[in-house]
């Protein structure tokens, strides 16, 4: 339930370009409030634990039982504790990201290699980091497709026209939308808009433009729709605008990626891009 209010207060301030995503994400681990997460708060989370363990009773609200479930498994514990001191160490230290950022990239994630693809946590990955096999042509994903659907006429119900512009891409599609780029406005603006061949989401089957994909789109009823609902279907805006230096490239508005609705909404809540969310970097290496 409390879980339930949190995400949901998220949700409500969440905007367009999540810049509420400060509040909503870093204020985990800071117990006291007062703008650090430090020794204080993991020496309270130390005491919650401690009481709770003899008494079986807690002096933490629910929001701060909340806030110091640093791992998510319901239990307030030395573990949680020891986060909140380890992020004290690393931001002691200079580090920089936020708490949840760094919760991220701190978590062991699962990385699987299945005939030249990779999987981390189960999601496929394509990014300058990660690319995909020259041979690897899905087509586009079923579901992905279903779900798109689904999404179209929950937009349109809400009196939003949202259109399938784009999907899957071979890999020598891709190859030339990249050389296009690369044609018109050089190898560094190409690289911030288009993937390489092999490198691209589209050749998975999983990612859609909607719309169009020209900057007029931005702000738009479709787009604000797009970024606050797509969630709800599986779908996450997968180049969001401020994280160009993570994902590497440009704010798309119209480029969503099917990750199913559990995984889509965890993104969403989490206000990380995908490479945040996994732990992993996004360059040609
Ligand atoms: N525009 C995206 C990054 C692609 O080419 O896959
Ligand atoms: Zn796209």
């Amino acid at each position: 339930m409390l879980k339930k209010f949190i995400i949901g207060v998220c949700a409500v301030f969440q905007t367009a370009n999540c810049v509420i995503s400060f509040q909503c994400s870093a204020a985990k681990g800071d117990i006291n409030g007062d703008g650090f997460i430090d020794a204080v708060d993991a020496t309270s989370v130390l005491m919650e634990y401690a009481g709770l363990s003899t008494t079986g009773q807690g002096n933490f609200t629910e929001i701060q039982n909340q806030l110091a479930d640093v791992d998510g498994n319901n239990l307030i514990d030395a573990v949680d504790a020891t986060g909140i001191l380890s992020y004290y160490a690393y931001t002691s230290t200079g580090g920089t990201l936020a708490f949840e950022e760094w919760l991220s990239w701190n978590k062991a994630h699962e990385i699987q290699q299945i005939d030249g693809l990779t999987y981390i946590d189960g999601i496929l990955i394509a990014n300058k980091s990660y690319s995909l096999p020259e041979t690897y042509n899905p087509e586009m994903n079923p579901e992905t497709l279903r779900q798109f659907e689904v999404m179209q006429t929950a937009a349109a119900n809400d009196g939003i026209n949202i259109y399938f512009l784009d999907g899957y891409r071979s890999y020598d599609y891709q190859n030339q939308v990249y050389n296009n780029f690369v044609n018109w406005y050089g190898v560094e603006m190409a690289d911030i808009s288009a993937a390489r061949a092999g490198h691209s989401e589209h050749q998975t089957g999983l990612a859609i433009d909607v719309n169009t994909d020209e900057y007029i789109f931005e702000g738009t009823p479709a787009a604000l729709w797009i970024e606050n609902h797509a969630h709800e279907y599986g779908f996450i805006v997968r180049y969001p605008k401020g994280k160009e230096d993570i994902t590497g490239y440009k704010y798309e508005p119209w480029h969503i990626r099917y990750l199913g609705v559990e995984k889509a909404a965890d993104v969403y809540n989490s206000c990380l891009t995908l490479e945040e969310y996994l732990g992993i970097d996004s360059y040609y290496h």
